[in-house]
């Protein structure tokens, strides 16, 4: 297929950057649409671990364009270690590119997401500190700092002051924390702007422009349908569209380019950061998930979250990104948990049933999971590599899954490395 969008179903950390490395063997480009470093896509190659954050998970391919697109928020210096961890490894970097309306992620942002979520104390969302929200801030505000103001010294040197001024008095006047010292950050991200200069260019055009020529093209979405601003459970979700939709406005390119949508999910669900998850498991089995899927952030090094799959967010996914398959990965984990458990709805506190992901927490905290149990499994399921290779519950899962989520499971995880996928379509 020549464009393909792979995105987050659940609420991050499903295994995309695996899922892309993967398809990213046949594809030309790779484009990232949104988010920024809170974003932690793990690909292991032969037993190498890479932990990528703001670099598309394509780059391990040296022919592979790499792309960076409008709508993601680039923290300079993070992308410079993402560099130079890449240089290290031998892995080359020059098919790399930025787009010159990237927004930047400044030090006070960072600063400022800290004392947000310092001030908010028990009702803070949990969020990476990594500067996103207050970075798309301004950048609705219509106030922030592009990768083109950075490469262009004078420019960069009147917007960082203008808004840096703004920013010390926030942070010392309604926070009570330290300024900055701006010639100081000016005169380090000026260094910055040079090392980056080289990879600006625009990404709509080269995007279009490999499209135009037949290439293949996958969109690596960051983040997850329910960190979504919009359809996500508001306000404990990120600053920006991880759904299929986001991909277009954040890469500047048109919904008709798209050729296929895919939708990464765990065999189980899990979150990192706080608000509801109705299936979360706080117990032994909880516990054991996390142990076994390694269920620690990629990013922050935080526990997740762990609980049983969840059908009713997969058929909000399916439906708010128009899924055409499911790669559902970790299927590996649920070896030797017994019988597992699926939510197929919600009961309200009337006792109504309801088949779709409410849109209000309000809604939501009264909502208790409806669950199906399925038979289990035992087997060491990492070494297969075809359907017909699993054992007759994994089978059964996969396929109860689908019926669930009304999509059909195009690609099976059944274990962290670039081999153990097991490939249907
Ligand atoms: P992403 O943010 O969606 O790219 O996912 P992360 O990289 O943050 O987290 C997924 C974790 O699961 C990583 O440690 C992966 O190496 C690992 N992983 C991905 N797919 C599988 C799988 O099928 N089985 C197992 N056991 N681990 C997997
Ligand atoms: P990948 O791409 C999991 C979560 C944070 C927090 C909320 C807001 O690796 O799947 P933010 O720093 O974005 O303002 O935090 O969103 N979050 C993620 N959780 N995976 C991610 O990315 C995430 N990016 C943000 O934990 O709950
Ligand atoms: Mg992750």
């Amino acid at each position: 297929m020549p464009s393909s969008i792979v995105i987050g179903t659940q609420w991050g950390d499903e295994g995309k950057g695996k899922i892309i490395d993967i398809l990213a063997s046949q594809a030309e480009v790779v484009v990232r649409s949104q988010g920024g470093n809170n974003a932690g896509h793990t690909v292991v190659n032969n037993g190498v671990t890479y932990k990528l954050h703001l670099i598309p998970s394509g780059i391990l391919y040296p022919d592979t364009l790499c792309l960076i697109g409008a709508g993601v928020v680039l923290d300079p210096k993070n992308f410079i270690e993402e560099l130079e961890m890449l240089k290290e490894r031998n892995i080359s970097t020059k098919n790399l590119k930025i787009d010159p309306r990237a927004h930047v992620v400044m030090p006070w942002h960072i600063e400022l997401d800290g004392l947000s979520e310092e001030f908010r104390g028990n009702s803070d969302i949990g969020t990476t500190k990594r500067g996103i929200g207050p970075t798309y801030m301004d950048k609705y505000e219509r106030c922030g700092i592009r990768m083109y103001d950075l490469i262009h010294p004078e420019v960069f040197k009147e917007k960082a002051m203008a808004t840096g001024k703004l920013k010390n008095k926030i942070i010392t006047e309604v926070y009570g924390g330290e300024a900055f010292d701006l010639d100081a950050v000016i005169s380090e991200y000026t260094e910055y702007g040079k090392i980056l200069a080289p990879f600006v260019d625009d990404v709509s055009v080269l995007t279009y422009q490999a499209h135009k020529e037949g290439k293949t093209i996958m969109f690596e979405g960051a983040q997850a349908t329910l960190l979504d601003i919009d359809f996500g459970t508001y306000p404990f979700v990120t600053s920006s569209h991880p759904v299929s939709g986001g991909v277009c406005v954040g890469s500047g390119v048109g919904p008709k380019m798209i050729d296929r949508i895919i939708g990464v999910a765990k065999a189980y669900t899990t979150r990192v950061g706080k608000g509801p998850f109705p299936t979360e498991l706080n117990d032994e089995i909880g516990e054991k998930i996390r142990n076994i899927g390694g269920e620690f952030g990629t990013t922050t090094g935080r526990p997740r979250r762990t609980g049983w799959f969840d059908a009713v967010i997969l058929r909000h996914s399916v439906r708010v990104n128009g899924l055409d398959g499911i790669a559902l990965n970790k299927l590996d984990t649920l070896s030797g948990l017994g019988d597992l458990k699926v939510c197929v709805a919600y009961k309200k506190a009337d006792g109504t049933v309801i088949n779709h992901f409410p849109a209000a927490l309000e809604e939501l905290d009264g909502c208790e999971p409806v669950y199906e149990t399925v038979k289990g499994f035992d087997e060491d399921i990492s070494g297969c590599r075809t359907f017909d290779e699993l054992p007759q519950a994994c089978k059964d899962y996969i396929k109860r899954v689908e019926e669930l989520c009304e999509c059909p499971v195009a690609m099976i995880g059944v274990g962290p490395d670039r081999a153990q996928i097991i490939i249907r379509d």
